[in-house]
């Protein structure tokens, strides 16, 4: 009975609390982001809308994403800086997706692995596994993205953030 008790409340505490909409979305790439693209890949990571004009499918994920919008920003940060935090697992970050932190040399986010590749990085992407085979947390959804979606999604993660906007 607890159990069923325990299951109502996690379903229907958070969809009061979205549907209040409790000012939770500070951070919301809906507001922040900019307004226009500057390719393709941006505006991936902005939207999770692909060059067919379709929201991409995103398998996993948390309510954090529900809340916060399709796109990579919600979760990563519009600067890509990451360290925002997966609502309502407050204990899980997410890693910064700068080109520094994702091939050049880090200590923090995920040190504990190697520098991605590019093939790595789309491994992670698709299947939630970083370069040292370790599979991602869950809240990291699982993205079905066509071969030249996830080629301008990549060019643009290699392109320095600051040299963005
Ligand atoms: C719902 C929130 C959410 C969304 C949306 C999201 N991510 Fe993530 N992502 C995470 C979290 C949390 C982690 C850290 C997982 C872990 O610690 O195991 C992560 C990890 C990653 C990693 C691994 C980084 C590392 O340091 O190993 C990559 C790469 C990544 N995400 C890319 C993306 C891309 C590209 C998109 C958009 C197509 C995206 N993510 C969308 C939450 C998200």
């Amino acid at each position: 009975m607890y159990v069923v008790l325990k299951y109502i409340a996690l379903i229907t505490i958070p969809t009061i609390l979205g549907g209040c909409d409790m000012g939770m979305d500070h951070h919301n790439n809906r507001n922040n982001g900019p307004a226009t693209f500057a390719d393709n890949g941006e505006r991936i990571y902005f939207t999770g809308v692909g060059r067919d004009g379709l929201a991409i499918d995103a398998y996993g994920g948390n309510m954090h994403q529900s809340m916060h919008s399709r796109g990579c920003a919600g979760c990563h940060g519009p600067d890509r800086q990451g360290g925002i935090r997966m609502y309502p697992f407050f204990w899980i970050q997410s890693p910064p997706l700068t080109p520094e932190a994702l091939f050049g040399q880090h200590e923090d986010g995920h040190g504990d692995h190697g520098n991605y590749s590019p093939t790595s990085l789309q491994r992670a992407i698709r299947e939630g596994i970083d370069p040292g085979g370790e599979a991602l947390d869950s809240s990291m959804p699982r993205w079905a993205i066509r071969a030249q979606d996830m080629k301008d999604l990549i060019d643009y993660l290699a392109k320095s953030s600051s040299s963005l906007h």
